[in-house]
């Protein structure tokens, strides 16, 4: 698996990522893709010419990062991707006074794994229009 941080990604392998997901993001190609390009940092895995994951942080450079998006193909879960993935991200804001993230239910053990705990007693909250949570 090779990462990269490139922003050329192609649209087709990042919809596909997307939707093999269930993510409604991918019903807004045009939004997502420039959404990723607009970005902080972009990581995405490759095996061969395959997209196998990819990741996001938006940032104000100095004192917070928060990592909107990360996910794996499904047939490749389980196999380390997403965690390198997230340890490149995190290192690069290496120091940052806040690293945030809205964890989905089912990945809480894997974000503990990375070193993330639920943020005191704060609670998510936010204005949404997709259906997928
Ligand atoms: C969450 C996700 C990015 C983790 O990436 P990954 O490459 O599968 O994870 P890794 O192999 O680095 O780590 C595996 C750990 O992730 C956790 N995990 C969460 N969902 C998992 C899944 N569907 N399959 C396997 N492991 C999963 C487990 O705790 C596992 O720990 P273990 O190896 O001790 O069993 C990936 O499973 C995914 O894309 N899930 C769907 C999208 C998603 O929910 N993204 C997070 C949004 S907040």
């Amino acid at each position: 698996v090779n990462l990269s941080e490139s922003r050329d990604l192609p649209a087709d392998k990042v919809i596909a990522l997307y939707a093999a997901n269930g993510w409604s993001a991918a019903s807004k190609p045009q939004e997502l893709c420039n959404a990723l390009h607009n970005s902080h940092s972009i990581v995405s895995a490759w095996i061969g010419k395959e997209l196998v994951g990819l990741g996001n942080a938006l940032s104000d450079g100095f004192l917070v990062v928060y990592y909107p998006h990360l996910l794996v193909l499904p047939s490749y879960h389980g196999q380390g991707i997403g965690g390198r993935i997230l340890e490149h991200l995190k290192m690069k804001y290496h120091g940052f006074h806040q690293h945030i993230l809205v964890a989905d239910g089912r990945t809480i053990e894997f974000y503990k794994k990375h070193g993330f705990e639920q943020a005191g007693s704060t609670q998510p909250m936010w204005i949404y229009q997709g259906a997928d949570h």
